[in-house]
């Protein structure tokens, strides 16, 4: 990695994409200042702490603050008064109807138009509707008084959750939607250090770039759950249907893990947003509706499996082995875990869980849960055990101490991390997704 030239960059939100994108464009050689109205956030960050977990990120922030390259500050204006190019990064969450709530975004480009005293290259990061940057455009030039010139251009992230930094450091591409020359040089500039394939194109299409990625990927886990559903039904194996299809060059083999559904911040909040989107503009995307009932009824297929081992759930004890919506994360937001332990539990079930990092947040979102320390303590004296994480200790679990521990031999296993001719050997009932 060739540091070309640094830029004074200013990173407005510092949630997940906020302070991994700022951290990162810190590490690769530019000064940054991170910005949030969360004043107690940014005490945190600046003790060196991180509000959130992912894997690498406070080390490289304590590297780059030590570096004198990263920074925190509760102030747009003086974040938007020190640098050139300016991340909007802050949360867009979504309204009762699906519609991204876009107030956040709004409120920050007529703080960052007051505050401009010079040219600014305004950079959307946030995922946005197509056409927000021209809505970006119109709220700044109308708070720009003394009428600096200024470009807004669309930046989207495509980062993940747990492999953030390296999805940031060695990304299949960066995507830039610019309007002027001069943007787009500054941008380049910005980005060469890390070497990548850039799509520089108009804002409309790298803000639907965005979306149609998100959309296109969670169309893809809903079509191999959909398969899975079929292989159960003739008695065929999804993951051998899966690696066939994904040796094929033009379909791949990334996003074709058959599971008990696709969960987190990004991929619901998105998809419905572009299907409002769509809406908007005259496009009824039933496509995209489908894929959503896809995975409702992948998640229900867990509690009827469930219900197949054990004929009654009502008074049953069941244990759970994992709780985030993927592994290395604690986030719980859209965890299929929800959606699948509030079903057992309107059946009469006892829920007893365990999750290496996500019990914390759980506690927030769960009731009537008994966690316990360590997946044998859940196993000990449930009726079954259902695995919704496949966190990597799960795949090394003592399986004899938990069949000894459980109160009858039942796995559910909502990720197919177990071989079930191994789980039979073992003298498990044992179930998968897809798989006979
Ligand atoms: C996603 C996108 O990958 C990223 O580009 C975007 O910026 C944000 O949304 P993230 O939500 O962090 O990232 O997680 P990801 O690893 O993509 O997984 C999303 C969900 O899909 C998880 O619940 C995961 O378990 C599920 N999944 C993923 C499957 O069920 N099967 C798969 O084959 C892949």
């Amino acid at each position: 990695m060739q540091k070309v030239k640094m830029v004074k960059i200013a990173v407005i939100g510092t949630g997940y994409v906020g302070l991994v994108s700022g951290t990162c464009l810190a590490e690769i050689g530019h000064q940054v200042v991170c910005c949030d109205n969360d004043s107690q956030k940014i005490m945190t960050l600046k003790e060196g702490k991180i509000p959130i977990y992912e894997p690498g990120l406070e080390e490289m922030i304590r590297h780059n603050v030590m570096m004198k390259r990263l920074s925190f500050t509760t102030s747009i204006e003086e974040a938007t008064k020190e640098s050139l190019v300016i991340f909007i990064a802050v949360g867009t969450p979504p309204k009762e109807n699906g519609e991204a709530d876009l107030s956040y975004v709004e409120a920050v480009s007529r703080e960052i138009g007051q505050a401009m005293d010079g040219y600014r290259v305004i950079v959307e990061k946030s995922t946005v509707p197509v056409k927000t940057g021209q809505w970006i455009k119109r709220t700044i030039e109308a708070d720009n008084i003394h009428s600096h010139p200024f470009d807004v251009v669309s930046n989207p992230e495509f980062l993940r959750e747990g492999s953030a930094i390296e999805d940031f450091m060695y990304p299949d591409r960066v995507v830039l939607g610019v309007e002027s020359e001069r943007a787009k040089q500054i941008m380049v500039e910005v980005y060469e250090p890390l070497n990548a394939p850039l799509v520089i194109t108009s804002l409309e299409s790298a803000e639907l770039i965005k979306h149609a990625s998100n959309s296109f990927l969670s169309l893809k886990i809903s079509f191999i759950n959909a398969i899975s559903r079929i292989c159960e039904l003739v008695g065929a194996d999804v993951e051998v249907v899966a690696k066939g299809m994904g040796l094929d060059k033009r379909i791949g083999p990334d996003f074709l893990r058959a599971g008990c559904g696709y969960g987190g911040f990004c991929f619901p909040k998105d998809l419905l947003a572009f299907i409002k989107i769509a809406e908007e503009v005259g496009y009824d995307f039933k496509l995209l509706k489908e894929v959503q009932e896809i995975n409702e009824a992948q998640k229900m297929a867990v509690v009827r499996k469930t219900e197949e081992l054990l004929w009654n759930l009502n008074n049953k004890t069941i244990g759970i082995l994992g709780l985030a919506f993927k592994p290395n994360t604690d986030d719980m937001r859209e965890a299929p875990s929800i959606t699948i332990i509030k079903g057992l539990q309107s059946e009469g079930v006892k829920i007893k869980a365990y999750d290496p990092v996500a019990m914390p947040r759980a506690k927030e979102v769960l009731e009537d849960v008994i966690y316990g320390n360590d997946p044998y303590e859940v196993a000990e004296g449930s009726d079954c055990l259902i695995l919704l994480t496949e966190w990597p200790q799960f795949k090394d679990l003592d399986l004899l101490k938990i069949k000894e521990l459980l109160s009858r031999p039942n796995i559910v296993d909502g990720r197919n991390i177990y071989q079930p001719e191994e789980m039979r050997k073992l003298g498990f009932n044992y179930k998968s997704i897809g798989r006979p």
